[in-house]
């Protein structure tokens, strides 16, 4: 057990503005509003979902996200629409609970404990882009936490937790040489296991857990090689527009909001670009074409949607209107 009182704690870094704090009984409310309800049971899931919005903007971005899904819903359920994708109320809160949890996992894994989470979720914080395929974890905690006390101490919190979870990083000697890549990854791995322990429902956590499939982020291998989730489950059913438009909504909003911010049809095209030349999409399913398909039929609605109800207005195109 680390003595975490001789270290000392992470830098100004970790610190936030007051007015960023939202307690867990508002996110157990907002959970509520999409129809899940969770006991005592699950304050963990509450409390990691207050840390990561008191340090990260990931709350910020699931709003938005699910903005974007009532857009496609109204779309979708307007009676001039003709389209496969028309989802059942069922179906859309699913997505939307999803979009919502996928990204719990960056407060760290199941069984990490208070600091290590803090320590955990404020790698996730930092939002400038960097090469994430060339750097180490140990290269980026020099860069962004320049305070060698801290360093120090991020280094003694992460290595005990990551060794723990060797073999999800195994072709890298000692856990600082993982790219920063191989680092972000286990998010989705640590938000099964974290939605699981908190009695989310399987389908739920199926498809939050999945929402980097196209990136081969296969956690507890939930997609098997017919394009099929949860096969050990109960649940086993071939991905849908479920997992599909929770992992368009999440893209879509990165391309919008991030550090770059595209117009709506950069975004859209960038999008069909990834879709058309994925690795996973064009080998790992190359017999179950269906998929791509229907990744490029949930794009044409997610781009006429976003278009015909206005819903997307960024600072950028706003200038570019008065202008
Ligand atoms: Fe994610
Ligand atoms: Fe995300």
């Amino acid at each position: 057990m680390l003595d975490y009182d001789s270290l000392t704690p992470p830098s100004e870094k970790m610190s936030v503005p007051e007015t960023k704090k939202r307690s867990p009984d508002f996110f157990k409310k907002i959970l509520e509003n999409h129809g899940l309800t969770l006991g005592p049971e699950s304050q963990d899931l509450l409390d990691r979902m207050a840390l990561l919005d008191e340090r990260t903007g990931t709350f910020e971005d699931e709003t938005r996200a699910n903005e974007y899904a009532d857009q496609i819903f109204a779309y979708l359920g307007d009676s001039h629409t003709i389209s496969e994708n028309r989802l059942s109320p069922e179906k859309k809160q699913h997505i939307q609970l999803a979009t919502l949890l996928t990204d719990i996992g960056k407060t760290g894994p199941h069984t990490a404990n208070p600091a290590e989470r803090e320590v955990i979720t404020a790698l996730f914080a930092i939002t400038e882009d960097v090469n994430v395929g060339v750097i180490t974890l140990g290269e980026y905690i020099e860069r962004f936490f320049p305070n060698e006390k801290t360093q120090a101490y991020m280094q003694k919190v992460l290595e005990p937790l990551l060794e723990k979870d060797r073999n999800l990083w195994e072709k890298f000697p000692h856990f600082s040489q993982m790219t920063m890549r191989a680092f972000f990854n286990l998010h989705a791995g640590w938000t099964y296991n974290i939605l699981r322990e908190n009695q989310v429902p399987i389908d739920v956590t199926m498809t939050a857990a999945n929402h980097h499939m196209l990136e081969g982020v296969n956690p507890n291998n939930i997609l098997d090689h017919e394009g099929s989730i949860g096969p050990e489950t109960s649940i086993s059913r071939p991905v849908d527009q479920r997992e599909i438009f929770v992992i368009l909504l999440d893209k879509y909003d990165a391309r919008r909001n991030r550090a770059v911010k595209r117009s709506h049809e950069e975004a859209i095209d960038w999008l069909e670009m990834i879709i058309k030349n994925n690795a996973i999409l064009t080998e790992t399913f190359k017999d179950r074409p269906e998929i791509k398909e229907l990744f490029l039929s949930c794009l044409r609605d997610l781009e006429h949607a976003l278009v015909s109800t206005k819903a997307i207005i960024s600072p950028e195109d706003q200038q570019q209107k008065a202008a």
